[in-house]
């Protein structure tokens, strides 16, 4: 008798040691980090459609942000003609599984459609008609998803690459001024004033241009525009940003009384690069033991970060479900694959996965 119970011991034991040592999904991020803010990913119609990634953004977020399906070209591709399939398809699986949605992007210089800045002769518009259709376009888009979409990424990458000058130099820009940036905001608040209303832009956290985009909010809110937080897209690498230039960064748009979200993450094991290439005969593209050790010390540095401003960052959102798919194989370097997201291309969590929820 006594010998069977001690077998019964040891293989229980035995089942225990397994469990932690294989550890077993029953928490997701969106469970880890459920006392600190909403974790979300960006996603495509078609990934709703694939059983794998289902599951995994059913196990692991809580909120969706659509890729590319609520852009400005591919929601509303002619003047007088929205192509609402994907984006519906999106709000409408987040409603059936509860899951939060932040809507992209309402004004950006990319995929907008070229009949905006255009008249029917193919001269450019003029600033009250642009305006016009600017806000025709918000209007109809955010009153479509009104109370479903909680907060907005308003206004994209207004801010120059050139860190000597201020506003990118955009067809918004040239057309319209600074005023659409305001204008904007208006449109989006008047059609939803439920919605949270976001700035999002990139390389948020190196000084130059964290300085320019903390110019653009000031005088964005000392104007009384309704504009309620700002997006760190969080585009990073294993190299950058540095803990105390991401510090400076949340601390310094937080002291403007916004709300901070981080609304792209990944993080290249590559450093960054402008200009688009293709891969270079010899030049590797695997996930190196030291790669992949940097990324994970990156990821948790990143994280321990964003538990610390819990208060003022209200969502963290990657850019993109796995490795199996990421913008960033093949950009800027043709023909070379990335990796940097906390699930494999078999959709299984990282180790970097583990450290991100370890603390
Ligand atoms: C920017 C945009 C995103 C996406 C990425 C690249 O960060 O905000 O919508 O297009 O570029 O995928």
């Amino acid at each position: 008798m006594l010998k069977r119970e001690g077998c019964f011991l040891i293989i229980m034991l035995a089942a225990i040691l397994q469990l932690k040592s294989q550890p077993v999904q029953s928490k997701g991020l969106k469970d880890y980090y459920k006392n600190y803010f909403p974790v979300g990913v960006a996603v495509s119609a078609a990934d709703l459609k694939d059983p794998g990634e289902v599951a995994l953004i059913l196990s692991q977020f809580n909120s969706l942000t659509p890729e590319n399906a609520m852009k400005m070209g591919p929601i509303h591709p002619e003047e007088n003609r929205y192509n609402w399939k994907d984006a519906d398809s999106i709000v409408a699986f987040a409603q059936a599984h509860g899951l939060k949605v932040r809507g992209h992007n309402l004004c950006w210089h990319e995929q907008a459609p070229k009949w905006m800045f255009r008249d029917s002769l193919g001269n450019p518009v003029s600033k009250e008609v642009l305006l016009k259709r600017l806000k025709d376009h918000i209007t109809t888009v955010v009153n479509r998803y009104k109370g479903k979409i909680y907060a907005w990424d308003v206004v994209n990458e207004a801010i120059d690459d050139d860190s000597t000058k201020f506003l990118r130099n955009s067809l918004w820009y040239q057309i319209c001024g600074d005023d659409f940036i305001a204008k904007a905001f208006e449109y989006a608040h008047e059609a939803d004033p439920g919605a949270i209303l976001f700035y999002n832009d990139y390389n948020t956290e190196r000084p130059e241009k964290r300085g320019r985009v903390y110019r653009l909010l000031k005088q964005l809110l000392d104007a009384g525009v309704p504009i309620n937080g700002v997006g760190i897209q969080a585009h990073w690498s294993v190299y950058e940003p540095g803990q105390k230039e991401l510090v400076e960064t949340i601390k310094k748009f937080a002291s403007l009384g916004l709300k901070v979200q981080v609304t792209e993450l990944d993080i290249s094991i590559y450093p960054w690069e402008k200009n688009q290439r293709m891969l270079r005969p010899g030049e590797s593209d695997a996930y190196a033991a030291d790669l992949e050790k940097k990324q994970i010390e990156k990821f948790a540095e990143v994280f321990k970060t964003f538990r610390q401003f819990r208060e003022v960052i209200t969502g963290v959102t990657f850019w993109n479900i796995s490795d199996r798919n990421t913008w960033l194989d093949n950009y800027p370097v043709h023909g070379r694959k990335n990796y940097p997201l906390l699930f494999d291309q078999k959709f299984q969590p990282k180790k970097v996965y583990w450290k991100v929820v370890d603390f």
